[in-house]
């Protein structure tokens, strides 16, 4: 099944990410009409009926959230969420690579649609090659007047900067992102009051995924049916996939929501190595509970992969095939979240920290079966029950690796009781095997 490109689009034609070339391809026509011929109201209208949801995560519609901030003369910001440091993820270093003014229009035409006069790119650190692309592109759009105090003489104002975060994990969530651009330490905020009420500087903002903000010029352009025509009813547009680990071809596919997950990762990526099959992946991230090779054929949407208990997330596919341990890969797991939980919670300090006690347990000869039924428990105790998300997106693969492949842990334990390779072979190829975080993975998938 080939993919559908809407967001990739001519992504590989040289020099699309100048100014120049994007305008010669139709790019600024959609922000222009924005301040020219379209109402606030009526923009908040077309996003609200394309269906459009965030791709950064949660899934909830980009409209409704920008409908939520209050009208009136307060001063409002737009945050665009380019923190991207989930393992698995990398869709969005691409996007901004390569097609940074699609993103600059998104901002721009979303921040009048919610009626904010500043607005924000918040770029994990790391990615500093790709903040200096971005730099360079905001100034070629101030400099055509597509940005600043009074776009294209429209008397619209939307000023925009590219704020680089310092590398923690926990920054991506948007309340420590808010904390972490107001120069504090990035600590998730209690919620309510939500950022649209209560966000940047105290002031109603809007957050939203780089990807999310990119398809916004093309529903502007097309319409809201249009969009809808992609995809599924309750999961229109293509998604940009981040497909990693166990797999031929590791890279980013846009594809329209829907397909068979099959499709993406034995016909796009390529499946795994010769010889190996699929033994586990995770559909929306490190986060995400864990699917088994029986359910390569659900449909890749929101609906379908909530239905079978996981997730779509941010949508990056990582692929463990038959020579992976699924202990060594619950452990790998559970130290990232706990290396990056901010601690300011019970549950996710206390949690993440004896969970990786635990599997380290398995893995060193030292665990009883029993001790699967306490992992799970700790694992219970987690879910729902923190500040933020951060310590459930451990509990939940972790949870589920034990569940789905409690087999494999129990033979685990026994084996390494009687006489152990402890993390041997099978758990060392396993921690290889996995390549599917956003430092290791490819830099720019199979469009380069
Ligand atoms: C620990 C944690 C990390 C997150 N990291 C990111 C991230 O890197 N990028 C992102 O867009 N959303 C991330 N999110 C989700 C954001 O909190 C937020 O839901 C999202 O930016 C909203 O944009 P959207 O509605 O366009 O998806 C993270 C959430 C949590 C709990
Ligand atoms: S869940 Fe973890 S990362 Fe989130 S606030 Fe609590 S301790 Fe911090």
């Amino acid at each position: 099944m080939p993919e559908t490109r809407m967001l990739y689009r001519r992504v590989d034609e040289p020099g699309l990410a100048s100014i120049e070339t994007y305008r010669r391809r139709g790019g600024y026509r959609s922000l222009t009409r924005t301040v020219k011929e379209i109402e606030p109201e009526e923009l908040l209208t077309t996003l609200q009926d394309s269906g459009l949801r965030g791709r950064g995560g949660a899934g909830f519609s980009m409209g409704k959230k920008a409908s939520f901030l209050p009208r009136g003369d307060t001063d409002k910001f737009l945050c665009c969420n380019a923190d991207e440091s989930e393992p698995g993820a990398f869709k969005d270093r691409e996007l901004m690579q390569k097609n940074p003014h699609q993103l600059i229009e998104g901002v721009a035409i979303a921040a009048i649609a919610a009626g904010a006069g500043w607005a924000f790119i918040f770029i994990r650190g790391e990615y500093a090659e790709v903040a200096d692309i971005l730099e360079g592109a905001v100034a070629e759009a101030y400099g055509a007047g597509f940005l600043g105090a009074d776009i294209l003489g429209s008397g619209q104002r939307v000023e925009l900067v590219v704020h680089r975060g310092a590398g923690a994990y926990i920054c991506g969530e948007e309340t420590a992102l808010l904390d972490s651009l107001e120069g504090k330490r990035g600590n998730p905020r209690l919620k309510p009051p939500f950022p649209a009420i209560q966000g940047l500087y105290g002031g109603p903002t809007l957050i939203n995924n780089v990807e999310t903000l990119s398809n916004v010029p093309h529903i502007v352009a097309n319409g809201a049916d249009w969009f809808k025509g992609f995809g599924t009813e309750q999961s229109p547009g293509t998604k940009v996939v981040s497909v990693s680990g166990c797999v031929q071809r590791p890279g980013n596919y846009e594809i329209e929501l829907g397909i068979p997950s099959r499709e993406l990762i034995y016909g796009l990526a390529g499946g795994p190595p010769e010889g190996r099959e699929v033994k586990a992946w995770f559909p929306g991230g490190s986060s995400a509970p864990v699917l088994t090779a029986a359910e390569l054929d659900l449909p890749y949407s929101f609906e379908a992969l909530a239905d079978a208990g996981s997730m779509l997330g941010s949508g990056s596919i990582i692929v463990a095939d038959d020579q992976v341990s699924i202990p060594a890969l619950a452990l790998r797991t559970a130290r990232f979240y706990h290396h990056e939980s901010c601690g300011k919670c019970t549950p996710c300090r206390e949690g993440t920290n004896w969970t990786v006690k635990m599997l380290e347990r398995v893995l060193s000869r030292e665990a009883t079966p029993m001790d699967l039924d306490i992992i799970a428990s700790v694992q219970d105790n987690i879910i729902g029950h923190c500040l933020c998300v951060l310590g459930d997106s451990m509990a939940m693969p972790v949870s589920s690796m034990v569940k789905k492949f409690r087999p494999e842990f129990e033979e685990y334990i026994r084996r390494v009781a009687s006489d152990s390779p402890g993390l041997g072979s099978d758990g060392a190829a396993g921690l290889h095997a996995l390549t599917g975080t956003s430092s290791l993975a490819p830099a720019s998938g199979p469009h380069a």
